[in-house]
């Protein structure tokens, strides 16, 4: 093999910067207060000049949007309200003349109650659809199969009274549940991938990728205990049985084949929501055969502190198979911003955990308006639009609307999302004081410190595919070193920490004022202030 044989072996998300954008909330071009596909293809030329190289979007099917999308009525079109499949044709051909990839969010744990398979399945026992579902006869007792409970509440279980059973829904009611054991579901689904793929599409973040197949014998969940994480003590019971079973492994094989059948390789990312990184890396088997991607929630989910953070990307480091590559996130449309939840929207900080994200080794993802520094938009119950929100508001505030407000382009009516007239589908954040347009030309902006590392990163061998190494540093500190020649001092503390064992030139700073600067064997950092120091 050549050189060049090689780089050109190199799968491309390796190099690349990957942003996250909620169609919805992105930009609007007709005027529905509502963002929409050729709202994306305009901001394109914006997304060049960051830096990025692939975007993934959330659900863009068909959807009577009980759940925002992830409720899909038909997986081979597009919302009428987002735009047309020739769109998404635009789309893909305009991202690529950028040299970026679109990748696109597949929901095969459950579809709407809308979607043709399941208004089928409730005609009658006997319907063509009715075994694409999980159903089940009432226990000996009279009540649901089960004692399993939604990931959003309540029973798991809807009794439909005309055919005499239960159907199972792992979230809303109106989102059965898949029965991944039958064969034709998994057909239907190699179908739908080739669709996509055949269109363009680079590859699929896969909605709750550890959940797909249940118990065969619906046995009961167990009970959370006193170890496990506080969300699982909130929810109540360990999800055994309901997900998480061995045999999703053999799902996501056979899709991984179906990716490799492609060129350039198609991406498969996991939304691999669990709590333990012995289970989170399961997703990756080998390293060649599943996930290429698989998120890594015990780090999005800690807070930003030196030694927990350091702790949880030391033991993911470890843990991971060689061949495998990490991925790292902090903020999406579920969890919200990491600006707000990990840094309580401490400004300095947040830009720490931004140089964090960007020099880990692995695939970062940015979430839209991260780059500028959008914190999590403060709702009223009344504004809220997300079920889950309405439901849980008061334990959690906001919900998921907060991080899912417009993306604020300007200062102007409308944020430079929508028209100055248009009602936005969600309320706006403080955009007149956070917005790109007032960011693009200051060049000690967030934005521009943004972009900056992702540059810095695109022309660094040491940043996009060196080694990661932790180093002796000061408490509430953090410093490692990325390959040969490049080390990353992060101070997480309100203490000035001096750093020791550093030699070169700051190319990056969370702050003004230090690039180019030479450090020459130490450093002093400021509170809550990181560097990217380069040896040569
Ligand atoms: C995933 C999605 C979330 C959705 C849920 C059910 O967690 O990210 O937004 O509500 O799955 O589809």
């Amino acid at each position: 093999m050549t050189n060049k044989d090689r780089d050109a072996a190199r799968p491309w998300w390796l190099d690349e910067v990957l942003y996250q954008i909620y169609p919805r909330s992105f930009a609007d071009t007709n005027g529905d207060g509502v963002g929409d596909i050729p709202g994306i293809i305009e901001r394109l030329d914006y997304l060049q000049w960051l830096g990025i190289g692939g975007i993934w979007l959330n659900p863009v099917m068909p959807s009577p949007n009980a759940d925002w999308g992830y409720d899909v009525a038909d997986y081979c079109d597009v919302h009428p309200e987002l735009g047309t499949l020739e769109d998404v044709d635009r789309l893909v051909e305009g991202a690529a003349e950028r040299g970026i990839r679109i990748i696109f969010d597949i929901v095969p744990n459950h579809t709407s109650d809308q979607h043709g398979w399941f208004k089928d399945a409730l005609t009658g026992r006997d319907a063509r659809y009715r075994d694409y579902y999980v159903w089940a006869d009432p226990s000996e007792s009279g009540g649901p199969p089960n004692n399993w409970i939604s990931v959003f509440g309540g029973n798991a279980w809807e009794w439909h009274e005309p055919t005499g059973q239960y159907y199972l829904h792992n979230f809303l009611d109106a989102q059965p549940d898949l029965d991944w054991w039958n064969e034709d579901v998994r057909a239907e689904f190699d179908d739908i991938l080739s669709f996509w793929f055949d269109r363009g599409i680079a590859g699929f973040r896969i909605d709750v990728a550890h959940a797909l197949i249940k118990d065969r014998a619906l046995r009961d969940n167990l009970p959370a205990a006193d170890e496990d994480h506080e969300r699982l003590k909130q929810h109540g019971q360990r999800q055994i049985y309901n997900m998480n079973r061995p045999e999703v492994h053999d799902i996501l094989k056979r899709w991984r084949k179906i990716c490799d059948t492609y060129d350039p390789q198609r991406i498969l990312i996991g939304e691999t929501f669990v709590y333990e990184l012995e289970r989170w890396v399961e997703y990756y088997g080998t390293g060649t055969d599943e996930l290429n991607l698989a998120f890594n929630f015990p780090f999005a989910l800690g807070q930003l502190d030196a030694e927990q953070t350091k702790e949880v990307v030391r033991a993911s480091e470890e843990l991971i198979p060689p061949d495998a590559w990490p991925v790292w996130m902090v903020s999406n449309h579920d969890i919200g911003r990491g600006l707000t939840r990990m840094c309580q929207n401490d400004p300095d900080l947040g830009r720490v955990l931004m140089m964090l994200v960007l020099t880990l080794r692995g695939t970062p993802f940015v979430y839209y308006g991260d780059e500028i520094g959008m914190p999590d938009t403060k709702l009223r119950r009344d504004q809220l639009r997300d079920p889950v929100g309405l439901r849980t508001f008061g334990e959690v505030a906001n919900g998921r609307d907060g991080c899912r407000t417009p993306m604020q382009w300007s200062a102007q009516p409308g944020a430079g999302f929508t028209t100055s007239e248009a009602e936005p589908w969600l309320p706006f954040g403080e955009y007149s004081a956070v917005n790109v347009e007032a960011q693009r030309d200051d060049p000690d902006s967030w934005l521009n410190f943004t972009r900056s590392l992702i540059q810095l990163r695109r022309e660094s061998e040491d940043l996009r595919a060196g080694g990661y190494q932790e180093m002796d540093s000061p408490d509430g500190s953090w410093v490692f070193r990325r390959g040969d020649n490049t080390v990353v001092a992060l101070n997480l503390s309100d203490e000035i920490a001096t750093v020791e064992e550093i030699e070169g030139t700051v190319r990056a700073s969370t702050t003004g004022g230090r690039i180019d600067e030479h450090a020459p064997g130490r450093i002093d950092l400021q509170p809550r202030q990181g560097v990217v120091v380069v040896a040569r």
